[in-house]
């Protein structure tokens, strides 16, 4: 029998629609401590979502040799001079590696190896990015719209958010005077 797929990707903002998708959000009040500086709440409400990420699993999440394919979306926002960012993570299985691509608005992605280098690439509509084994990747909107960034990497992956949130990026994407500057 010749049957419909019955899962959909709209490919002008990655949004899935059909069975089997996961859909998590993420609030600042469950990642301030990613951000350099306190987060003051006369300026940005905790409880702002800060990016949601949904994804088609197939019931073999963590399993060898499945794959996982979504997208994050990251909303306009900053604490302080940091834009809102993702909080980033290594994967628990250290050699897996990632595609991300850019499907609409603009950020930096930002990938530290385990010795530290880091390195930053522009995310933008049509723009494709290997994350390679062992690389901690973070997205970062710079831009006053939502930024939408599709992403397929290996089911058994995992995340490793410990490490970055002990020992953090070697380096920050910051406003400073107006621009977007690594620092
Ligand atoms: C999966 C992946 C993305 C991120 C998402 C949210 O390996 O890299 O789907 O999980 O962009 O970022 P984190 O997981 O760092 O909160
Ligand atoms: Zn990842």
């Amino acid at each position: 029998m010749i049957r419909n797929s019955n899962v959909k990707v709209d490919f002008t903002n990655g949004s899935l629609q059909g069975e089997q998708i996961v859909r998590k959000e993420t609030r600042l009040k469950e990642i301030q401590n990613i951000f350099e500086k306190r987060v003051d709440e006369s300026q940005v409400d905790p409880e702002t979502i800060v990016y949601e990420v949904e994804y088609y699993s197939r019931g073999e999440n963590h399993q060898p040799g499945g794959l996982l394919f979504g997208r994050s979306i990251l909303h306009p926002g900053k604490v302080n001079d940091e834009y809102f960012m993702t909080k980033g993570h290594f994967h628990q299985q250290r050699e897996q590696s990632e595609f991300y691509w850019g499907i609409q608005g603009k950020g930096i992605l930002l990938l530290m190896d385990e010795d530290k280098n880091t390195s930053a690439e522009i995310v933008e509509p049509g723009s494709l990015h290997y994350i390679p084994g062992y690389t901690a990747h973070r997205l970062i909107n710079t831009s006053d719209e939502v930024l939408i960034v599709g992403a397929c990497w290996s089911a058994d992956a995992g995340h490793d958010y410990d490490t970055i949130l002990t020992e953090g990026f070697s380096k920050r994407v910051k406003n400073i005077d107006g621009r977007i500057q690594l620092v």
